[in-house]
């Protein structure tokens, strides 16, 4: 069926995107998901089409005609069904694979009577939630650790929040890498590989099939032996190495260049393969961090293998991380390709072992079992050692705070008045309103010339409360009467797909999340984020 081959195309394309390890995580992934509406369906869709383990719905209501125009699951013959039941039923049809449960209770009762309820999941997904009910929540997963991601459509704006204690990542993915070639500092075992090669005496044939790693690494020696040992730093002493490289072309009898498009592409990587080698400075906040220094039992398997490679960096590394061990193609013939190709893989496994070592000695100085901590794991860390990433967010109730408030990224993002952060005061403008009047503004026509007044009222005592020395335009507090809180489903199915986005990245640990807050503004289509 077409539904059928349109969800295999799109897992595909997943396991290209998280590969086999990111899909197994996501596979046995549990995730709650608090309150169907289409916000929350939505975001369950894009979890539910690539193979999230299992999800739970937790919701008291009943379906109103208002869902049947939001959602676009449900059916005008739904209207009074409980909406946990309904949308879990027509989401498990999306994909036999998962397993759908569901919890017909308001989230508040769960919080009074069961709050370890929330226990058994790896991401708590809160969609359109009251204030009060949203800190509470928060506090809870906050102690008991638990990732909760906050989902919001109010009207035209969609708004994200992201809160998590602490999220170390492994493969950040970054874009644009530069490969981990080692030119400038070659290891004995590449030094030998590629003083194996002697370009002055070699047929023609084979002097075009050399990689162009070796041409470069050569030259480089030599560059260096004329330099004080200094590789060529700056454009004018890069462009006299390709320079000197490019005097190593054949030429033929009559004096013209071959074409040899190894020594070109040897000319073309040394702006990016030419660089000194070091540790990352983001590296080595991780190493110097807390966490990466002071370990015990409870010290999660990233600390302890991010202190096993700082202690190699120290000592074998000799002040390097552990070698990637992989090469990018390149013009070469496929034995010398391999050749090559298997001095950095030696390396890298060398490197690995090496890191290995000193995690058994970490995992038994605290009193951990080796096999705590897998091969698998301990490769993957090493070959991504330059891209570790850690991300701390701050809890919601630091952000609510008085005295806790980021004041300083609200104010100068408010330079602009027309700043994503606008819409972020509004949002805590309505939910003031929805505190004191028990709705929203603008959900009755009859009402919005009076709520006007009402919503900027409490714009202004939230401003004054927090000592915000900003102006907020009326603009802003017309339009959001206007949206009567309304959940449109175009905002609420592309804030959807981006909030599926980031559970995929907490659950399979890839890619990076944001920090803490996203806004979406549907007029404009822009989007923004903050740390608050
Ligand atoms: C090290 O961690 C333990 C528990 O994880 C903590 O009790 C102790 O205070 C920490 N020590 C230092 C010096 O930070
Ligand atoms: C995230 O934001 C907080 C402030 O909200 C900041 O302290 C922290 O350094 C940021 N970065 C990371 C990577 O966690
Ligand atoms: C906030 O700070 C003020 C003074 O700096 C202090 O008097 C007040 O108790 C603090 N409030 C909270 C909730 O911590």
């Amino acid at each position: 069926s077409f539904v059928l081959e349109v969800i295999i195309l799109f897992l595909s394309s997943c396991c290209r995107l998280w590969g086999d390890h990111g899909q197994e995580a996501l596979e046995s992934a549990h995730v709650c998901v608090i309150t169907a509406t289409a916000t929350g369906t939505e975001v369950l869709k894009n979890l539910v089409l690539p193979g999230i383990g299992s999800f739970t719905i937790v919701d008291g209501n009943q379906v109103t005609g208002e869902d049947v125009g939001n959602s676009f699951f449900l059916q005008r013959s739904n209207i009074g069904q409980n909406r946990a039941q309904c949308t879990t039923e027509l989401l498990q049809e999306l994909n036999n694979d998962v397993f759908g449960n569901f919890v017909e209770e308001n989230p508040d009762k769960l919080l009074d009577n069961d709050p370890s309820f929330f226990c058994r999941f790896n991401v708590v997904i809160a969609t359109q939630l009251p204030e009060s009910t949203l800190l509470r929540l928060a506090d809870v997963l906050w102690n008991y650790n638990i990732p909760l991601l906050i989902c919001r459509t109010y009207g035209l704006i969609g708004y994200m929040r992201i809160v998590i204690k602490e999220h170390p990542v492994v493969e950040s993915h970054p874009d644009n890498a530069l490969d981990d070639l080692r030119l400038d500092s070659p290891f004995p075992e590449l030094r030998e590989h590629v003083q194996s090669y002697d370009l002055e005496n070699m047929e023609k044939k084979e002097h075009s099939h050399i990689p162009w790693i070796v041409i470069v690494s050569q030259y480089l020696e030599k560059w260096c032996n004329e330099n004080n040992g200094q590789i060529p730093k700056n454009y004018k002493e890069k462009e006299a190495f390709r320079e000197m490289i490019r005097q190593g072309i054949l030429k033929n009898e009559n004096g013209i260049l071959e074409d040899e498009e190894n020594f070109e592409e040897a000319i073309k990587n040394v702006n990016t393969a030419v660089i000194a080698t070091k540790v990352p400075n983001c590296i080595e906040e991780i190493f110097s961090d807390d966490r990466c220094i002071n370990l015990s039992q409870q010290t999660p398997p990233f600390w302890i293998l991010a202190r096993a490679v700082k202690e190699f960096v120290g000592k074998e590394g000799q002040g390097n991380l552990p070698v990637r061990g992989t090469i990018p193609d390149m013009i070469a013939d496929s034995s010398k390709f391999i050749k090559l190709q298997n001095i950095y893989r030696d390396k890298a496994k060398k490197d690995a072992d090496a890191v290995a070592n000193y995690a058994a000695k970490l995992l038994q100085s605290v009193g951990k079992a080796p096999e705590s901590i897998s091969q698998k794991e301990l490769k993957l860390l090493c070959s991504n050692s330059a891209f570790l990433r850690v991300v701390r967010c701050r809890s919601l109730s630091e952000e609510y705070g008085l005295n806790t408030s980021n004041k300083d990224e609200i104010t100068s993002h408010m330079d602009n008045p027309d700043s994503e952060m606008v819409l972020y005061l509004m949002l805590r403008a309505v939910d003031r309103f929805f505190k004191h009047n028990g709705r929203y503004p603008g959900v009755y026509n009859y009402q919005v010339e009076d709520d006007i007044g009402k919503l900027k009222s409490c714009l202004n005592s939230f401003l004054q409360e927090y000592g915000l020395p900003v102006t907020v335009k009326d603009d802003y507090v017309h339009e959001f009467c206007r949206y009567g809180a309304a959940e449109p489903h175009t905002i609420a199915a592309f804030l959807g797909g981006a909030a599926a986005q980031e559970v995929v990245k907490i659950v399979t640990r890839q890619f990076v999340i944001f920090n803490n807050t996203y806004i979406y503004n549907g007029m404009s289509q822009t989007s923004a984020t903050f740390k608050l």
